[in-house]
C-alpha cells in the first residue's frame, strides 16, 4: 500500500470565502468602472492577490502603476478582512467536517494547500487548525496555481509522492495544478466548470466515506 496525502485548496473548498473575495474585487473593479461579473470570478478563483488584481486590470484594460496597484491590493485586503471578523466554524462548508474527521479516523496525512495569505487566521477562527498535520500557504510558495508548488511542497511535507496526493479544489487553476503535479485532483463545484478533474462533486455532501476509503487503499 502507498501512502496517501489529502490536500484540501482553502477558499471555496473548506470554507465559504469565496463569496468575500469576489465582493471585495467588485468593490475596486466598480470604482475602477470595470465590468467584473461571475463568471470573470472564476479566472481569480485559486489565483494569488497580485495576479488577481492583474487579471481585473487586463479586462478592463487598464494600465496601471506600481502605486496605484499597491494601493487597490491593501484596500482589497482591508475589505476582504472586514469579512472575516466574525468569522466561526459555521462558515465551514457542508460536510467538510465528517471528511476531516473520517482523515483523521483513518489516520491520513492531511495539508492545506492555499494560494492565500490569511489562510492560518481563517484555519484558527473556524476551529479547524489541529486537522492539518502541515499548511502551506501564499507565504510560501513563489509560483501561483496552475503551477503545481503549493501542492508539491504540501505532498513533501506529509512525505508522500505526488502520484499518491489527493487534491481537494474549487478552482480551474488548482484542478490544473494538482493535474500538472500528477495528483489526483477532485473538483469542487460545477461540472461545467472543473470537468478537467478526475473526479467532481457539487460539494462535501455528495462524497462518501466508501468513495474516500477507495482512496485510501
Ligand atoms: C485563493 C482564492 O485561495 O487565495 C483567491 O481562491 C485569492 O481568490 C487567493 O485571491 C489569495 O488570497 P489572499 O487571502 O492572500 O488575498
Ligand atoms: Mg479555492
Amino acid at each position: 500500500m502507498n501512502k496517501k496525502a489529502f490536500i484540501f485548496d482553502l477558499d471555496g473548498v473548506i470554507v465559504d470565502t469565496a463569496k468575500y473575495h469576489y465582493l471585495a474585487w467588485k468593490k475596486i473593479a466598480d470604482q475602477l468602472g470595470i465590468e467584473f461579473t461571475l463568471e470573470h470570478n472564476e479566472l481569480l478563483k485559486g489565483v494569488s492577490r497580485v495576479r488577481s488584481l492583474d487579471i481585473i486590470l487586463e479586462l478592463g484594460k487598464i494600465e496601471a502603476s506600481q502605486e496605484d496597484k499597491d494601493k487597490w491590493l491593501i484596500q482589497k485586503n482591508e475589505d476582504y478582512l472586514t469579512y472575516l471578523v466574525d468569522m466561526d466554524e459555521s462558515e465551514i462548508l457542508p460536510g467538510v467536517f465528517t471528511i476531516l474527521k473520517f482523515l483523521k479516523e483513518k489516520n491520513q496525512p492531511i495539508a492545506l494547500g492555499s494560494a492565500s495569505k490569511n489562510a492560518r487566521p481563517i484555519l484558527e477562527k473556524t476551529g479547524i487548525l489541529s486537522y492539518f498535520d502541515a499548511i502551506v500557504d501564499g507565504n510560501d510558495v513563489s509560483n501561483a496555481k496552475p503551477d503545481p508548488e503549493v501542492f508539491l511542497i504540501a505532498a513533501k511535507l506529509l512525505d508522500t509522492k505526488p502520484e499518491n496526493a489527493i487534491v481537494f479544489e474549487d478552482s480551474v487553476a488548482g484542478v490544473q495544478a494538482a493535474n500538472i503535479g500528477k495528483m489526483t485532483s477532485i473538483g469542487i463545484g460545477e461540472e461545467s466548470v472543473l470537468h478537467e478533474a478526475k473526479y467532481i462533486f457539487k460539494d462535501f455532501t455528495h462524497i462518501d466515506t466508501s468513495f474516500i476509503e477507495s482512496l485510501i487503499k
